[in-house]
């Protein structure tokens, strides 16, 4: 995208054309402005700036200041060329102001060979980061100075790269619940989503917390995507621009839908893509409403979103693992042994139908998180970490990364049809019992292939080539089928 202006005699008239929405339009009144407060002269004659190409949409107030530039160039105020990229938003006094959005537009410039960015002062490390030369500009004058060579700007430093992350929540912290952490970490090697059913206190949102821990580094691709998608959000720490672990995102439920799937003018992204290459973890998914936890399926089914608003739409990636939490029933009690449940069977039936059949479908594993026994808390024996299941998950994730060589898919919950039908060989006891759980429970088609999946992650956590009857038992049984 570029921006060209062109300064004429005739009377006096400043237009904007290119698809501007009114963020940009205002745009014509702060640089105005901005331009005499900084001490330079306003043309009083006929200029019409130009965003090209004209027919992709521009939002947001990032372009005052290549406006601004662009006028003085045209208007003979600058002499030099102006090389690099040039973003930001401009105060009244001519202030460059920091902006939303910058990283995706730094990787397409240098996609496009544009290596030079001059921006706000609060984004240049974004595009440090990135390893651009990044130019921090205060103030308009400062950005004319700068370019006309009269007092030359520093670049902005390449951020230190961030430390090794570390987590609330150890695995090693959890007493008891071996089932809920295996299927933890399956949920982390072959990004399967994963629904936590149990009474209240058990540990569910502990265990839930306790993910971000085992999950496998961020491949170098997801960090720019994902740290993109956090810069659109306006999220970016300044001091770290890139995101260092997958994120963790858990909304709570109130949150709105536009919150959680994105939108709003300009479009920003939602929870949904926030947890891009992450999770997003639904603490008391029942308390959700039903019609935001629809809107969850679009992501769960293409891996991203597409936000439609009066002409034009915005698609955000959004491939994440969810995790659910949920009590059994409204008070908390079905189920366990040793209390007594007190809801009406209709009450808990309304209870569990808050996630509905198509959600529940896309969820591949619903296990039981019970009480754990007193002996159990007290056990100092040592348990197994984080560090050490981290270590399972990254080897199947290699062998992830073989199988998918070439493609883009990274884990197994993202196999298609196709290869679903290819990699998920059984051996012929696994055949057998998964055909008769078929026929016997009503598997959906897409359940069947889900549990595949499934069965696939645990032989490759197993380093097995073939997907034996232990491996497809282990998912019958977290499907919560067996
Ligand atoms: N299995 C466990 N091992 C160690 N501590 C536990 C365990 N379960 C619960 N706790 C302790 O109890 C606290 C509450 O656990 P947590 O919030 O994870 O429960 P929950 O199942 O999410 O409950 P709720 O249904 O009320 O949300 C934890 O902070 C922890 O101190
Ligand atoms: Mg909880």
């Amino acid at each position: 995208m570029w921006v060209e202006a062109d300064v004429a005699n005739g009377l006096p008239h400043f237009s904007i054309v290119g698809l501007p929405d009114t963020a940009v339009s205002e745009a014509r009144e702060r640089v105005r402005s901005a331009i005499r407060n900084s001490g330079f002269e306003f043309p009083l004659r006929r200029i019409v700036v130009n965003l090209a190409p004209a027919e992709r949409r521009k939002e947001g107030t990032g372009f005052d200041l290549a406006i601004a530039l662009a006028i003085l160039k045209a208007s003979g105020q600058i002499e030099r060329e102006i090389d690099g990229l040039c973003l930001g938003e401009l105060s009244l006094d001519g202030a460059v102001r920091p902006i939303r959005g910058v990283m995706p537009r730094i990787l397409r410039a240098r996609d496009n060979g544009i290596e030079r960015a001059y921006l706000p002062a609060a984004n240049a490390s974004e595009a440090a980061a990135l390893g651009s030369e990044s130019i921090p500009l205060p103030h308009l004058r400062a950005a004319v100075e700068h370019v006309e060579g009269r007092a030359r700007l520093v670049p902005a430093p390449v951020p230190p790269a961030a430390p090794e992350p570390s987590w609330d929540v150890d695995l090693a912290d959890i007493a008891g619940q071996d089932t809920p952490k295996r299927a933890l970490e399956i949920a982390a090697a072959g990004g399967h989503n994963l629904l936590l059913v149990g009474p209240p206190g058990t540990g569910k949102t502990m265990l839930a917390r306790a993910l971000p821990s085992i999950l496998p580094p961020l491949e170098p691709d997801e960090v720019l995507l994902a740290s993109a998608i956090h810069s659109v959000a306006g999220l970016t720490d300044p001091d770290r621009p890139l995101l260092r672990a997958r994120p963790f995102r858990a909304p709570h439920h109130t949150a709105s839908r536009l919150a959680l799937v994105g939108g709003g003018v300009p479009p920003r992204p939602g929870e949904v893509s926030l947890a891009h290459a992450g999770a997003l973890f639904l603490d008391e998914v029942g308390e959700f409403p039903p019609g935001v936890l629809e809107t969850l399926r679009e992501p769960l089914e293409e891996g991203a979103v597409t936000i439609s608003r009066a002409g034009s739409s915005a698609t955000y990636p959004a491939r994440f693992t969810l995790v659910a939490a949920q009590n059994p029933c409204p008070c908390g009690r079905w189920g366990d042994p040793e209390a007594e449940c007190t809801c009406l069977p209709d009450a808990i039936a309304r209870y569990r139908a808050r996630i509905s059949g198509p959600l529940l479908d896309r969820i591949d594993m619903r296990v039981a998180v019970p009480r754990v026994p007193y002996r159990e808390l007290r056990d100092r024996r040592e348990r197994e970490t984080s560090a050490a299941v981290r270590c399972r998950v990254e080897r199947a994730r290699a062998r992830m990364r073989g199988r998918f060589a070439g493609t883009r898919r990274r884990c197994n919950a993202e196999m298609t049809k196709r290869e679903v039908e290819r990699y998920c060989e059984l051996d012929a006891s696994g055949e057998r019992l998964v055909s008769a759980a078929v026929s016997a429970r009503r598997i959906s088609a897409r359940g069947y292939h889900r549990l595949l999946r499934v069965a696939r992650t645990v032989a490759d956590l197993a380093e097995a080539e073939t997907i034996a009857s232990e491996h497809a038992a282990v998912a019958l049984l977290l499907r919560g089928e067996a």
